[in-house]
């Protein structure tokens, strides 16, 4: 059975843990801090457990993917590895200097993918001497539910690196799109301008949390808010994002709000913190 590899065990690290191991690998989780790796072996726990109350899988199965998820304190275990996906904060230079880590440690021809939101998938596999090997695998949140994964090829990456990746996007039920290696990709280049402006229309005083994700969800059928959106992606997240197309198109139309810096510097992140737009 392949080993999946998964650097960063926060929201989509742990998400993507379990959805590797239903989808029949066994998975190797790691995280620079050994008490989120501590909090994930206990998340991950209780959202399988929640599964079997629910009756979606039984005890045997539950068992079986528990088993399939090792925690790994060292990216030295990532030797073992058949392919690795990178979801750490989405800074480039800590981005680049886990890739560099995960060259050293992984077999050559391994892929390295990173799951970044936002970032430039060139600039990360500069950071390795296998460029080819690297692509951004774009998940989305919650991975089970979202059924799109974006591709990104970076200026070195082969076909053959994307074909690996196409496969695993096939095989575990995905569709995907191939995105150019441009900040924010498709997807965040126009969803978080949205957010931004929402957020900017709270700051104004346009309206209300609630006024604004309402006209939203009832005025535009989306299925939440904005701000409820923003808070389930995490603050700092949105203003990573954010500054990176600012940054990358020189454009001030992507210039994040001023509440939304506010937020992040106060340590107001949305739920993981307990605390965003909404209080959890
Ligand atoms: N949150 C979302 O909705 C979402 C959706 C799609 C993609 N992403 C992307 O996925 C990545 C992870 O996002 P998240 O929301 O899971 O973040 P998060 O803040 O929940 O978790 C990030 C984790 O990375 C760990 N980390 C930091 N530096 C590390 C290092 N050097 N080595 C190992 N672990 C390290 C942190 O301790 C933390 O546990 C980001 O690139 C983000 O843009 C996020």
């Amino acid at each position: 059975m392949d080993i999946f590899g998964i650097v960063g065990a926060g929201i989509m690290g742990n998400d993507l843990a379990i959805f590797f191991a239903e989808s029949g690998y066994r998975v190797l989780l790691n995280d620079i801090d050994p008490y989120r790796l501590d909090t994930a072996r206990g998340k991950i726990h209780d959202r399988l457990s929640s599964y079997e109350r629910r009756g979606r899988l039984d005890a045997d199965r539950m068992a079986d993917l528990e088993s399939r998820v090792e925690f790994a304190e060292s990216l030295d275990e990532f030797s073992r590895a058949d392919i690795v996906i990178e979801c750490v904060t989405e800074d480039l230079e800590i981005k680049k200097r886990v890739f560099a880590e995960l060259d050293e440690t992984c077999r050559p021809g391994v892929v390295l993918a990173s799951n970044t939101s936002s970032k430039s998938i060139t600039a990360i596999a500069a950071a390795t001497r296998r460029p080819e090997s690297v692509i951004g695998l774009h998940f989305m949140n919650p991975v089970r539910a979202m059924r799109l994964v974006e591709i990104i090829c970076g200026l070195a990456t082969t076909r053959e690196t994307f074909e690996t990746v196409k496969q695993i996007v096939k095989k575990a039920g995905k569709e995907y799109v191939e995105s150019r290696d441009y900040p924010g990709f498709i997807a965040n280049r126009i969803l978080m301008p949205m957010i931004n402006e929402a957020i900017f229309a709270l700051y104004e005083g346009a309206g209300t949390v609630e006024a604004i994700d309402k006209v939203m969800k009832l005025g535009m059928n989306q299925p939440m808010g904005p701000l409820e959106l923003a808070d389930m992606v995490g603050l700092d997240i949105v203003l990573a994002i954010l500054d990176e197309l600012y940054r990358g198109f020189g454009d001030t139309k992507y210039r994040p709000c001023p509440l939304l810096k506010k937020y992040v510097a106060a340590g107001y992140l949305g739920k993981k913190s307990g605390r965003g737009f909404y209080t959890y």
